[in-house]
């Protein structure tokens, strides 16, 4: 082993927290509220901190929470609250969130796991599916095959095409990029924002932005059905399942 210097692969985690759960409503942002007794953003927080592939975790959350989140998402999972090595402050849309996440890392990091706080249930493997993905091809998106078949609409609300269902995958988190080529990319667009939107182009998850400013070659990868979103009330009563 004399001379040999193996430098470990780093891996940050972005923990997206900073929404406002308009969808699912309660006294509480989405991200603070119980799911079977523990907040949903603590939920999401240890299970990411579970795999040894993620080494650190920047938490983007509301301007000024950092003690709401301290005595009650930290205090739930104390343990997976080690790997938290900074705040970032949560923006008006996601992307905003997700740049200020990405700028907000400052220390040796080779590939980023951007994840939302409402999926609380990835998993250690499809984890370790992304990552053996990102470090072949350097872009990874969490997705599965759509079990439902996909209709376009036109403007006046009528079927414009159907997309052959084999070629159609629903799209999760973590999606997970080389750091240089998503940060560079969050830079571009947040610079032709204007020119974006007034072609119409909404920006609705981070591939987009790899896609859009840097034409990546984004592989999916196959993570799991339980995988989901907490988005509207029913959710609730699906993850509470869930953990039966
Ligand atoms: N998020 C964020 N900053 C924003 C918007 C969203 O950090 N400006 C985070 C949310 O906290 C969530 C994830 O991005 O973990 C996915 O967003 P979504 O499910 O849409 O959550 P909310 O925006 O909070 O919910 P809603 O759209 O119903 O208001
Ligand atoms: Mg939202």
């Amino acid at each position: 082993m004399m001379g040999e210097v193996r430098e470990q692969i780093r891996c940050t985690a972005v923990l997206l927290a900073a929404g406002k759960g308009t969808r699912l409503g309660g006294d509480l942002p989405k991200q603070y509220q119980d799911i079977a007794g523990i907040p949903l953003a603590a939920r999401s927080l240890q299970a990411l901190a579970a795999s040894e592939i993620i080494t650190d975790i920047v938490m983007v959350i509301p301007e000024g929470d950092e003690p709401y989140v301290r005595e009650h998402i930290f205090a739930a999972v104390p343990k997976a609250a080690e790997k938290v090595r900074a705040f970032a402050a949560g923006g008006t849309e996601r992307y905003d969130s997700v740049a200020n996440g990405l700028e907000a890392i400052c220390w040796p990091c080779s590939y980023v796991f951007i994840h939302d706080g409402a999926r609380p249930f990835i998993d250690k493997e499809s984890l370790r599916r992304l990552y053996a993905a990102v470090r072949e091809c350097g872009a990874a998106v969490a997705g599965m095959p759509s079990k439902d078949t996909v209709k376009m609409a036109g403007d006046d609300g009528n079927v414009s095409s159907t997309p052959d269902r084999s070629h159609v995958w629903i799209i999760q988190t973590p999606q997970v990029f080389e750091r240089t080529l998503i940060t560079q990319a969050y830079r571009e667009m947040k610079k032709k924002l204007p020119e974006l939107t007034a072609q119409g182009i909404h920006i609705t998850d981070d591939a987009m932005v790899a896609e859009q400013m840097k034409q990546a070659k984004i592989r999916l990868v196959e993570a799991s059905y339980r995988n989901i979103k907490i988005t509207t009330p029913e959710d609730i009563a699906v993850a509470e399942a869930f953990l039966k």
